[in-house]
């Protein structure tokens, strides 16, 4: 008989131990709620992205919304099959952008759809949910300790403490949605030393 299944239960339980033990699940997930792994996949090639707050919260997001040079939305992925939202963990955050299209790098146009540009929503310095835009300079900006990302050339860092750029979520047209093309490119998260499960 194979073990393939228990060694899959005990490296899934070590993932979500790991997850727990570094406070990156997102609120209310634990508790009376049981996790389904599924919600901690990160986002994956033909995925959606849905708005993650606000009144379209849990919507489809369509690739004419948004308006170009705004600052950034919060999304998550959804699988648009069975409708599981991946909002188990905190390292699955997107966040969602429209460029001005002139304003992108080759490498970034090529990941963008209509303009579109998303990333991962934690900041690689230690972990905060890139929620500020800096309007003078149009760039994602985290306040915690003001590293900025620039979502036009692969939000690299541009200034502050930051060690390495946002991961890039490249996108596609999945009839209107905003689609996944494919998984994170480059790291999520931020440094953790022991912590192998996210590949840090
Ligand atoms: Fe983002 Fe420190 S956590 S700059």
């Amino acid at each position: 008989m194979s073990n393939k299944p228990l060694k899959d239960s005990v490296k899934r339980r070590t993932v979500l131990e790991g997850i727990c033990a570094a406070g990156l699940v997102v609120p209310g997930m634990v508790g009376a709620q049981v996790l389904d792994p599924a919600t901690l996949t990160p986002p994956q090639a033909n995925d959606v992205l849905v708005y993650s707050y606000g009144d379209e919260s849990g919507n489809v997001i369509g690739i004419n919304e948004l308006d170009a040079d705004s600052k950034q939305i919060f999304a998550w992925a959804m699988d648009p099959v069975n409708r599981i939202l991946r909002n188990g963990t905190r390292l699955n955050q997107v966040v969602l952008v429209r460029v001005a299209p002139d304003r992108l790098s080759d490498e970034t146009a090529a990941r963008s759809i209509n303009g579109l540009v998303a990333y991962s929503g934690v900041c690689s310095h230690t972990g905060c949910d890139v929620t500020d835009w800096n309007d003078e300079f149009l760039r994602f900006q985290c306040p915690c300790h003001e590293s900025q990302f620039d979502p036009a050339d692969g939000a690299r860092v541009v200034g502050g403490p930051a060690p390495w750029q946002l991961a890039a979520l490249p996108l596609k047209d999945i009839d209107g949605a905003v689609g996944v093309a494919r998984e994170f490119e480059g790291r999520v998260g931020f440094p953790q030393p022991g912590l192998s499960p996210f590949g840090i």
